[in-house]
């Protein structure tokens, strides 16, 4: 989908180049009826242009309905850095890619994403003054991760509420896929809670530094391993795409929360998960601590205050799940519904001229 096609509702779409650097970037911006679009920047090994302008208009869209539903004044956006992070990442390239960012003058803030850190955003700042997720050294709010974890355990239990009739996991098992950043930082919530925690990820040395700090924590050899085994509450927090045709019909949990972005492979999983009777917690409802701790630092931040809307979580979920249950339509439906709700009432504000 690309294009002036009618499916196409993002604003503007940006291709930036600079060869002498081997900088190719996508920059897409979806919405920025609430105020600048903001989302992180991926780079990643995509296999080919079509695959990396996917993703990005995809991530965007995502955003847009985050920073909505999180209750920001911000849009959406979110760009893609077309190369292997751990060869093609240099000084030049990320002040290049910071250039292109400045040339939006501030209809897209930039942040983290996978493949880039807050010591990525300090260079890529030397160019552009909109960039979030800076270090803490810089001012910035450093890993953000700490907060979507926190968020998508919030969000967790809220769905374990709805499901169970309790706001814990104590007692549950809980399958993660993937424990990087987000992953690890869940488990810690998780284990604190009670829950019994089982894991797996393709990197070895991930799997052994949790169980390193958490002997309790148990491993499986992979995804599937996981998801057909028997696990209350499945968290995906690796890459997107985790609930598909072939994931969600041997799904054994009764609840998926996770922090991994855009959950669901195509439009019509939502349905199948609910008439398998499994509670889908919408990914970007419950992963909004991550943008809710760098849209902070836009004003200057403040850990604790984005830290208690990141909590807020709990109740936003709670809702969605019972507005789902109310109407009688998935939850992401429910959630879409009201982040669409809130982009057009509060956007079309700005049509009272001052
Ligand atoms: N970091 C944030 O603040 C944040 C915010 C919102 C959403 N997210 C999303 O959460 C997800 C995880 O982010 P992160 O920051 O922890 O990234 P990360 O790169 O630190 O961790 C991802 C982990 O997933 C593992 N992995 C990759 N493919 C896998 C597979 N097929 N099976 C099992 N494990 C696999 C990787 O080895 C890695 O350990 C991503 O989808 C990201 O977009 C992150």
């Amino acid at each position: 989908m690309t294009g002036f096609t009618p499916e196409n509702r993002h604003e503007q779409v940006v291709f930036c180049a600079d060869p002498p650097s081997g900088l190719r970037a996508i920059i897409a911006i979806y919405s920025t009826a609430l105020g600048p679009a903001l989302g992180g920047t991926r780079f990643h090994p995509y296999a080919s242009e079509e695959a990396a302008l996917a993703d990005v208009l995809d991530l965007s869209r995502a955003m847009a309905y985050k920073n909505a539903m999180a209750g920001l004044d911000l849009g959406g956006g979110k760009a893609v850095i077309w190369g292997d992070p751990h060869k093609d990442k240099s000084e030049a390239l990320l002040r290049a890619y910071g250039r292109f960012v400045q040339s939006l003058n501030g209809r897209y803030y930039t942040a983290c994403d996978v493949g880039t850190y807050p010591t990525d955003m300090d260079v890529v700042a030397r160019e552009c003054q909109f960039v979030t997720g800076r270090s803490t050294w810089h001012g910035g709010a450093g890993d953000s991760s700490v907060l979507t974890a926190l968020g998508v355990f919030q969000g967790m239990r809220a769905a374990a509420e709805h499901r169970w009739g309790s706001p814990s996991l104590a007692g549950k098992t809980v399958g993660i896929a993937g424990v990087g950043k987000v992953g690890r930082a869940l488990t810690d919530h998780l284990v604190a809670d009670g829950a019994h925690v089982v894991i797996t990820d393709v990197d070895e040395e991930a799997v052994r530094r949790v169980q390193a700090l958490h002997p309790s924590v148990d491993a499986v050899a992979d995804t599937m391993a996981l998801i057909t085994s028997d696990i209350d509450v499945y968290a995906p927090c690796a890459l997107g795409g985790a609930l598909n045709d072939e994931t969600v019909p041997v799904l054994r949990a009764a609840v998926v929360a996770g922090g991994a972005n855009n959950q669901l492979a195509h439009p019509g999983v939502e349905k199948t998960l609910a008439d398998r009777g499994i509670l889908y917690a919408p990914d970007y409802v419950v992963n909004a601590g991550g943008v809710i701790q760098v849209a902070d630092e836009v004003t200057g931040f403040n850990m604790e205050r984005a830290r208690a809307r990141a909590e807020k979580i709990f109740d936003t979920t709670r809702e969605i799940l019972r507005r789902a249950a109310d109407e009688g339509v998935p939850p992401s439906v429910a959630a879409d519904r009201m982040a669409e709700r809130r982009m057009a009432e509060i956007g079309r504000l700005r049509t009272i001229r001052l």
